[in-house]
């Protein structure tokens, strides 16, 4: 632990960020790397929420979430066409202490960045997620909320209801990334005594349904339940689950990506692969710093079978077969032609109107022979 003054002069003890913390940061850097650009193409406003801020920096000196996502718009290589866009970013952090210490970084940050673009506001508050969400909300009125990236990162169950994830992603291109104490509520589900904030956290008692089970299949079904929640209360059909063990292999936390947009779960997809090469959406921090273990190439044999059978005796374009492969597999558009198209054109599985082989340009019509 790393001990730094807050802002009014209190101490602050910053934590150590674990390698799994880390491979978070990694998925929100990769993911606003993209978000940034293909949101502001057509909105003049763009809100980013972090509600459960932190204070901005780890002992080692490491960047916490909200400088984390200041910097890759401060230093995105399209800065220039998203100048038009006004992007807000509201950091919310409960801890006085904690809130302090973020502003003063803010504060570092805004000074070493001058001119600061005009079009970076950032608000900070120091309240806790439930009366702020609300407090916003109710003063929308019947206006809409700016297409709005919310990152939920909360520890513990009691802090984010349901219902309250549901009035904040429920405005036009919303979108979530959320913590889900996988853990504490596999522990603790069948318990009884804490099942009022589990009902909250859930918007559900079917929780309980977990109480008889055991193991692996107790552990499905809470990570299923909370997913079918977020598709059904919030009105999600695209949600991808990330999940973060820690040194002893015990499963931490999942992290839940939803959105509508199926452009969006192709790219914080892609985020998810880089961190987990091996395609099963999971980071263990026993493994970190040993990628070579999952070899360079992303094994795409079972996205092969799944085409072959999915579109058997049936010729589609090239943008059809993409948006099946993100929205249907758990592979991403960046798997689809050269790592899995072209194999397939060269053993004969396929066939292309294109005269080039191994072209997949837009328009291109893949014929999937039939199995007699
Ligand atoms: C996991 S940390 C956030 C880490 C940060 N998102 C990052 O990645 O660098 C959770 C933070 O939420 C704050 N917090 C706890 N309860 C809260 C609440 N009800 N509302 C807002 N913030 C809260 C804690 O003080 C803590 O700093």
């Amino acid at each position: 632990m790393g001990t730094r003054m807050a802002g009014k002069g209190k101490a602050l003890e910053l934590r150590e960020r674990p390698p799994h913390t880390e491979a978070k940061h990694k998925l929100l850097q990769s993911y606003l790397g993209a978000w940034f650009p293909i949101l502001s193409k057509r909105n003049g406003r763009l809100l980013y929420y972090d509600a459960f801020a932190g204070p901005g920096r780890y002992s080692g000196g490491e960047d916490g979430s909200p400088i984390i996502a200041l910097k890759t718009l401060i230093t995105h290589n399209h800065a220039e066409p998203m100048a038009d866009t006004e992007f807000l970013f509201l950091f919310n952090e409960q801890d006085k202490a904690c809130a302090e210490h973020l502003e003063s970084l803010l504060d570092e940050l805004k000074a070493a960045n001058q001119p600061w673009p005009k079009n970076m506001k950032i608000g900070v508050t120091n309240t806790n997620f439930v009366d702020l969400t609300t407090e916003v909300l109710d003063g929308l009125g019947e206006a809409t909320l700016a297409p709005t990236f919310a990152f939920v990162d909360p520890v513990g169950i009691k802090h984010t209801p349901m219902s309250v994830i549901q009035r904040l992603t429920s405005y036009p291109k919303g979108e979530l990334l959320v913590y889900f104490a996988h853990d504490t509520v596999v522990r603790w589900c069948g318990a009884g005594n804490i099942d009022q904030a589990l009902t909250d956290l859930f918007g559900t008692e079917d929780y309980k349904g977990a109480a008889g089970l055991n193991g692996s299949k107790r552990s499905q079904f809470i990570h299923d339940l909370y997913k079918h929640q977020l598709h059904t209360v919030c009105d999600f059909p695209y949600i991808q689950s990330f999940a973060m063990y820690d040194d002893r292999g015990k499963r931490l936390y999942d992290l839940y990506y939803c959105t509508r947009a199926s452009i969006g779960l192709d790219r914080m997809k892609q985020a998810m692969w880089k961190i987990a090469p091996s395609g099963d959406f999971s980071f263990r921090d026993r493994f970190a710093g040993m990628d070579v273990i999952f070899g360079a190439e992303v094994d795409t044999t079972p996205l092969r079978k799944h085409l072959l059978e999915h579109f058997n005796g049936k010729a589609e374009t090239i943008e059809e077969i993409i948006e099946h492969v993100i929205v249907a597999t758990p592979f991403a558009s960046n798997h689809v032609k050269r790592a899995t198209l072209q194999v397939m054109q060269r053993e004969g599985l396929i066939t292309t109107n294109q005269v080039r082989r191994g072209s997949f340009k837009d328009g291109t019509v893949v014929s999937f022979p039939g199995v007699p």
